[in-house]
């Protein structure tokens, strides 16, 4: 949803701003996009790069040297391990736990999901640790 509303803005001649509270600890050697949005408390690690239109809620905490695509969306208290690569337009349940792992575009980590090997493109994740199934509907967070 994110994407197609900024895709359209963009038709419209739209310029995009970060939103980032001033609690938010960002590391000098973390690059992030355009567009952010960071809530309350979040900390990015050294080395960690984050594309455009990142969002992230109060307590999220992205690890050293993580890649993030475009539109990431971390719910409250998600975190990672360093070295993740996480694929565009993938959701992060709240207080969910990426170890060391790759992944896909557009899957879902459920809340409090922990996933402890490389997840596939448009997969849901969920439990501890967490298994995947196959999305029912491709915007599944649209409605
Ligand atoms: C994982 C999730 C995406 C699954 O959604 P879904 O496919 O619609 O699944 P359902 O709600 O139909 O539940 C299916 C089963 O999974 C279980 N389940 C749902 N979410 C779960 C979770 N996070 N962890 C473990 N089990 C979960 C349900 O209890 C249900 O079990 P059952 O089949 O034994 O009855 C969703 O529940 C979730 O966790 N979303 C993230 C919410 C979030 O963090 N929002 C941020 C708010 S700021």
């Amino acid at each position: 949803m994110r994407r197609k509303i900024v895709e359209e803005a963009k038709k419209m001649g739209g310029i995009f701003t970060s939103i980032i509270h001033p609690t938010m600890t960002i590391s000098r050697r973390a690059k992030v996009g355009e567009g952010a949005i960071m809530m309350r408390y979040g900390i990015i690690q050294t080395g960690a790069v984050i594309d455009d239109f990142f969002a992230a809620d109060a307590f999220a905490g992205v690890g050293h040297d993580a890649i993030y695509g475009d539109f990431v969306h971390m719910s409250p208290r998600a975190t990672n391990l360093g070295g993740v690569v996480i694929g565009d337009d993938v959701f992060l349940g709240i207080r969910s736990t990426v170890m060391q792992v790759r992944i896909g575009r557009d899957a879902v980590v459920g809340a409090c999901g922990l996933v402890n090997k490389d997840m596939p493109p448009n997969m849901i994740a969920r439990g501890v640790p967490a298994q995947f199934y196959a999305k029912k509907e491709k915007d599944f967070f649209d409605t």
